[in-house]
């Protein structure tokens, strides 16, 4: 069976959307093939899903439709001039942060079409949310191939390429600022008199069933927050706290930095 779809790289973001594929039945496992660097990434990938790991993937490539790039983004230079002429005519689709158009096309540079996507770290998890750009307008089929492994990973939008430093900034490593807030309430709660493994799960089921609530819901952030602050009451005396010490200043003021460092890795 000819091999449609396959992975450089065999981590953790390339088992996520393996998963995904294969759950959803979008490929057979014998559709999908991997690689990997110096450790057993691969092998323990195509051991627990049944896909085909192929140290030398580059014969395997003449014949897939498509080409998952998820390495890391300091081994794309390591992809040679055979295995980027053998993406002649192939969707080269890319998880690499950081790596431009620009940089993709002229690598992949008879590719059939190029996309750069920028997930987060929820993806391993299908909980993830990834925005992607197209090199040109993606035809119907491509469409499908595009959806299916990004729906893998959790939801996905399209945004022009100039979009993805504020992506970056913003989902991209936003999870990190939601898992140091999870920290500071743990501590907060423990500096309240809770037990640290108490105040913890509190903390996590707080932001997981807010962030349920809110996605679920049709109203804002705003009104939600309103909707549990009574007058004089004891989540208006918390957010005033919050309120003078500029909590949504210094939230703009991180996505800029964030905004700022990922244009500058850009041009390294
Ligand atoms: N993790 C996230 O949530 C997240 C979020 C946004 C973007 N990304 C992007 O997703 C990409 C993958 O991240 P990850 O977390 O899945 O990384 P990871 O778990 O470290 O996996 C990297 C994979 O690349 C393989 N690899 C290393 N050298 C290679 C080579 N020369 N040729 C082919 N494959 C090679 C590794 O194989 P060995 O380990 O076997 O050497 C490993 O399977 C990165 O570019 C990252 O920027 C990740």
């Amino acid at each position: 069976m000819p091999i449609k779809i396959t992975f450089i790289g065999a981590g953790r973001m390339a088992s996520a959307i393996v998963r995904g594929l294969l759950e959803k039945e979008h490929y057979t496992p014998e559709e999908i093939a991997c690689t990997c660097g110096d450790d057993p990434t691969g092998p323990a990938l195509a051991k627990a899903t049944g896909i085909q790991f192929l140290p030398d993937i580059t014969p395997a490539l003449h014949e897939t439709e498509t080409v998952i790039l998820a390495c890391k983004p300091q081994q794309f230079v390591e992809i040679n001039a055979e295995l980027a002429e053998a993406g002649r005519g192939k969707l080269i689709l890319s998880i690499l942060a950081g790596i431009p158009l620009a940089r993709l096309s002229e690598k992949f540079a008879h590719a059939r079409n190029v996309v750069r996507t920028m997930p987060n770290t929820p993806g391993q998890i299908g909980a993830g949310v990834t925005a992607f750009t197209p090199l040109r307008e993606l035809s119907g089929k491509d469409v499908e191939i595009v959806e299916n492994t990004l729906s893998s990973l959790g939801n996905f939008h399209e945004v022009e390429e100039e979009d993805l430093d504020a992506v970056t900034a913003l989902s991209g490593s936003g999870p990190a600022y939601v898992f140091e807030f999870a920290a500071a309430l743990r501590e907060a709660g423990v500096n309240c008199g809770l037990d640290e493994g108490l105040a913890d799960a509190l903390a996590v089921d707080t932001l997981l069933g807010a962030a349920m609530l809110l996605a679920e819901s049709e109203e804002s952030p705003e009104a939600l927050r309103n909707a549990v602050t009574s007058p004089e009451g004891t989540t208006a005396a918390a957010l005033k706290i919050l309120k003078e010490g500029d909590l949504r200043k210094l939230v703009d003021q991180a996505l800029a930095a964030a905004k700022a460092r990922s244009i500058e890795l850009a041009s390294e």
